[in-house]
């Protein structure tokens, strides 16, 4: 009785792989979004704009600029207690259509705490902040990017291949140039509308 038992559960599980419709599921090619950033196969040339840099006890604050993207971005990089670095870029304007969302809950026991800058260091295309935990942040100015050693290994570099891409807010169509899924997009029976783009 066991094993006739077992061959049902087979069948019957059999049964709900079947019934699994693919097309229920999103993927890349449903996605506007998605697709135009995968296609990003040229530099964005984004830079550090260099009277931007300005230091605090934990981090490195500056803004970016890219002239082939045009608006400015700011950029925050932070040491943190638990050894980690957040990176952190957004729209420049202090009064930004919409603010973007954060997820601030979930860190159950509140923002993680920041971590004293050891040591820094200025040249004239980067910045490199350490801390005392042995780890070393650089920041290229140009082309913009992050490189993060931990104990003199390098163990992340963000924006090496230098596609960074970044859809700012805004009001105001451009049919033209704004591409499939840029204001709306349709999947399935549900339609996704984007007041401020993406
Ligand atoms: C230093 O800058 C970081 C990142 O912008 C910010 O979170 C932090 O509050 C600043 N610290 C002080 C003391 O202002």
């Amino acid at each position: 009785a066991s094993l006739c038992f077992a061959a049902l559960t087979l069948l019957a599980l059999a049964g709900f792989s079947e019934a699994v419709d693919r097309g229920k599921f999103k993927s890349c090619t449903h996605s506007g979004f998605c697709k135009r950033h995968r296609a990003q196969k040229e530099p964005t040339g984004y830079e550090v704009v260099a009277d931007s840099i300005s230091l605090n006890n934990t981090a490195v604050n500056a803004v970016l600029r890219s002239k082939e993207a045009g608006n400015k971005l700011k950029l925050s990089v932070v040491t943190m207690e638990d050894s980690t670095v957040r990176i952190h870029i957004d729209d420049e304007s202090e009064n930004p259509i919409k603010p973007r969302f954060q997820p601030v809950d979930v860190f159950d026991e509140g923002q993680p705490r920041q971590q004293k800058i050891k040591k820094h260091d200025q040249d004239e295309n980067s910045i490199t902040v350490m801390t005392k935990d042995g780890h070393k942040v650089v920041i290229f100015m140009i082309p913009f990017r992050i490189d993060i050693y931990s104990n003199n290994r390098i163990v992340a570099s963000i924006n090496s291949k230098e596609l960074l891409k970044f859809e700012h807010y805004r009001r105001g169509r451009k049919p033209k140039k704004d591409g499939e899924g840029f204001w709306e997009e349709d999947f399935g029976e549900s339609r996704d509308l984007k007041p401020w783009v993406s």
